[in-house]
């Protein structure tokens, strides 16, 4: 495999004359934003778990209502701290919607324990509460609510049900910072919220970052040890300071490896300075959707999710459904896209089931029909912040006009 071919291997800028592309990062940074990360750079006395990332954590629990923030490397990190901090054992379960990004499912799996798909509910495409239910067994002890495409999942709901069944609660907001319902924000409703700053996200912390939040003073008393390597200060009044050692090494869950998930004072620095754009970003992407959907609504043939009165739906992903046209399907409407109107249209998600991985690691069996009948015809928008008036025009009109070649054809 050459270089260029290795670099093709995330999916994004794959090659192609598009009209329309699919760029890998939502925003350029501000001249504000790079002066942080230089200022780190000439400045900072260390350059990891320092000042930067106590205030971007204390920034975050402001902006997000939340009574602990962590910084780590990335959301997937922040998930598997998460659920090892339900302190689950081989054999308890856990309930994951089977429609969503890997990294959801694969914190539960690579901590020995085992996946149970979700269905999708047929209105918000996320995570269905009566589909929770249905899954509930006796080994059931968490559910993790993804709160996808930047639209919240039923919180109201999924936090009934954990409460009646004494189960933990992990919300994936990696796609839904500043996301709320009825204006409490996603990730503090539940046990843990797990945010990332990856280069796709509304915003990004140089390409990877996250951030775990936690609820109980208890549970977050055990993240600075789980997050790097079980390290901890010694405490104060020895006689000799150094003796054993600067620090000590200890394990904050009995049976739990830690690890080393910790994250740059540069990334933490940027990301103080970003999270005061968010509302901006978040209102620009929302705004790009609300005319989207308005421009689509006399075109039956595409639809989209429903926002629940007091739901803030950010649009994070701009994600549509074709009900067909002709009789031709998804596939055929993408081709015209790709071929005629140069926009790189893609499929955003595969159920989780019926990748290999899932497969070979024994949890491919599922029962989702809704998510079996719906996925294949869903398909997805290039989409950043800031999509120029006139780019937003010529992608719904193609869609029109695509869905009128197919009619004829
Ligand atoms: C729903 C969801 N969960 C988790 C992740 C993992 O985030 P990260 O790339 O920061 O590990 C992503 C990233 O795309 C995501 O979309």
């Amino acid at each position: 495999m050459d270089k260029k071919q290795k670099a093709d291997v995330s999916g994004r800028g794959l090659g192609g004359d598009f009209k329309v592309p699919f760029p890998g990062k939502m925003s350029p940074y501000t001249q504000d934003e790079i002066n942080a990360v230089v200022d780190v750079m000439k400045n900072a006395d260390g350059l990891t778990q320092g000042q930067h990332m106590r205030q971007f954590q204390e920034d975050f629990e402001r902006y997000s209502g939340v009574n602990h923030a962590f910084a780590v490397d990335n959301a997937s990190n922040a998930l598997v701290l998460a659920v090892a901090l339900c302190k689950l054992k081989a054999g308890d379960e856990v309930i994951v919607p089977a429609y969503t990004f890997c990294s959801t499912a694969i914190a539960v799996g690579a901590l020995g324990v085992d996946i149970v798909w979700a269905d999708t509910d047929e209105k918000s495409w996320n995570i269905s509460p009566k589909d929770i239910e249905r899954k509930i067994t006796s080994r059931t002890k968490a559910i993790i609510a993804v709160h996808l495409l930047g639209m919240p999942a039923d919180m109201p709901a999924i936090m009934e049900i954990a409460k009646k069944h004494g189960l933990k609660v992990i919300e994936d907001c990696a796609q839904a910072p500043g996301a709320s319902i009825n204006g409490q924000m996603c990730g503090s409703f539940g046990d843990f919220g797990c945010f990332s700053f990856q280069t796709a996200k509304n915003i990004s912390t140089l390409g990877e970052g996250g951030i775990l939040t936690v609820k109980s003073d208890e549970d977050a008393a055990l993240v600075p040890g789980l997050r790097f390597v079980g390290a901890k200060a010694f405490p104060e009044g020895r006689e000799r300071y150094w003796v054993p050692a600067m620090s000590t090494v200890d394990e904050d869950i009995t049976g739990q490896w830690p690890f080393n998930f910790c994250i740059g004072e540069a990334q933490c620095a940027l990301g103080s300075v970003m999270l005061k754009r968010l509302n901006d970003i978040n209102g620009t992407l929302i705004a790009q959707g609300d005319k989207i959907r308005a421009a689509l609504a006399d075109t039956p043939e595409v639809t989209f999710n429903t926002i629940p009165k007091g739901y803030k739906h950010l649009h994070h992903q701009f994600v549509m459904h074709f009900e067909g046209a002709g009789g031709k399907g998804r596939d055929d409407l993408m081709d015209i896209l790709v071929n005629d109107y140069k926009i790189k249209v893609i499929v955003q998600y595969y159920p989780l089931y019926n990748f290999p991985l899932f497969e070979k690691m024994g949890f491919g069996e599922h029962d989702c029909p809704v998510l079996d009948e719906w996925w294949g015809s869903s398909f997805s928008l290039p989409w950043w912040c800031g999509i120029p008036e006139e780019t937003i025009d010529y992608i719904v009109d193609s869609v029109k006009k695509a869905i009128e070649q197919l009619k004829s054809a």
